[in-house]
């Protein structure tokens, strides 16, 4: 990985910050920062009219919808729902799908997710909808799949599990748990927005149903993107105007107008990614979407020694305990590291960490039942240390000395 490259990308890591809290957001490409400009100076009218300007726009934006479904291999761009957060999408899922829905009805969610794919679907006990929970196993940290067949039932409508959790970094096998899901006749609804990050989201070869995350934590703008199933999106009704007919998605989840210039400014990923690719490799002969899968491999690869430099020294200090995988092999985790300290309250370790402008955290990271449940509320939740691909192995160093001084 050529490091100087991958950090010129991203202007604002030139301020000498280390940036390791990019679960929370991480640093945003330049290109997108560009291109929000640009739509603002070409392109800034409503859409829908004849003018040119206006049909311009259609078209510009419909490109960069049509390059976002090429990122995550949705079939059509009708797919693809954009919205102001994945918590608002996830919402509005739920609102809709649940119209047809009645008391003894059942849904599983998992202590493991955020509250963004926990609330929505809770509040559904109000109509007699039944919550089960997937309970993570607290000591390999892993969810088990015996224990989600044993949770699954006729009455089993749908079933929300994150992609990878926030705070344990583990990355969970979808596609075998999609396959699962469908045998028993439900839908599976994955928060993809510690994930995506880090690896290629493919839809349909994961063959899920609904898959939300979150473009801020994706080196682009304050913006989240829902795929669903066309027939099932068409299926259910929305959420906009009276006016808009089944078929009309993804206009019937989107009330009002979305955001067209950072919806417009969501191709600098993708593009991102294929010239991270024309970089590192010799030739040309690879399509976008080879070149995606290309770069996000060199990501994993690069992101498993990060991790393994942070595991191994953590490892060696006798009073932590990492809560997650406690190896690096990037099938199993992601790069979000977190851990507890034997003697030390977790704020206590990062407001010490604050001073040495190394941006990291402490807390429940909205992962609210995970920490309760595994009695981790009484130090302050964990420390999370979350990386990417434009850390450095010096950044982790500094971050390993600045411990050491704490230890
Ligand atoms: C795993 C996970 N899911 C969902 C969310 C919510 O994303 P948004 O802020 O776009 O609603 C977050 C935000 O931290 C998250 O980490």
């Amino acid at each position: 990985m050529d490091l100087e490259f991958i950090r010129k990308q991203f202007p604002s890591l030139k301020n000498g910050y280390t940036f390791m809290d990019n679960a929370g957001g991480s640093q945003i490409l330049g290109t997108a920062v560009k291109n929000i400009q640009d739509y603002y100076l070409n392109y800034n009218v409503q859409l829908g009219a004849s003018y040119d300007v206006s049909a311009n726009a259609g078209k510009a934006l419909l490109k960069s919808t049509e390059k976002v479904a090429q990122f995550i291999n949705a079939s059509d761009p009708k797919e693809v729902i954009m919205g102001a957060s994945s918590t608002m999408l996830l919402r509005i899922l739920s609102i809709c799908i649940s119209h047809s829905w009645k008391a003894g009805d059942e849904i599983i969610i998992t202590n493991t997710d955020h509250e963004a794919n926990v609330s929505c679907w809770r509040d559904l006990e109000n109509k007699g909808v039944k919550i089960k929970i997937w309970k993570v196993d607290p000591n390999s940290f892993e969810l088990e799949l015996n224990e989600l067949s044993n949770l699954l039932s006729n009455q089993t409508k749908l079933v929300a599990v994150t992609h990878c959790s926030n705070v344990l970094g583990s990355i969970n096998p979808i596609k075998q748990i999609a396959q699962i899901v469908h045998e028993a006749g439900a839908l599976i609804c994955v928060d993809g927005v510690a994930f995506a990050p880090h690896r290629k989201v493919d839809v349909q070869e994961l063959d899920v149903d609904f898959y939300v995350f979150s473009w801020y934590k994706v080196y682009g703008p304050h913006l989240a993107v829902m795929y669903g199933k066309l027939p099932l999106l068409i299926g259910m009704p929305g959420i906009n105007h009276n006016f808009f007919k089944a078929e009309d998605v993804p206009y019937k989840f989107q009330p009002g107008n979305y955001n067209f210039e950072l919806t417009y400014s969501l191709k600098a990923i993708p593009e991102y990614l294929e010239e991270l690719y024309d970089h590192h490799f010799e030739g040309n002969k690879f399509s976008e979407v080879e070149k995606h899968d290309a770069s996000f491999e060199l990501i994993a690869e690069y992101e498993a020694q990060l991790a393994q430099e942070l595991l191994s020294y953590l490892n060696s200090v006798h009073e932590i305990r990492i809560i997650g995988n406690t190896s690096a092999a990037s099938n199993k985790r992601v790069p979000t590291i977190s851990f507890i300290h034997k003697n030390l309250k977790s704020s206590e370790i990062v407001e010490k960490v604050d001073k040495d402008k190394i941006g990291i955290r402490f807390g429940d990271f909205y992962a609210k039942q995970l920490i309760k449940d595994l009695d981790l509320e009484h130090c302050n939740g964990v420390v999370r240390v979350s990386l990417v691909h434009y850390n450095t192995l010096e950044e982790v160093a500094k971050l390993i000395e600045s411990f050491k001084k704490i230890f």
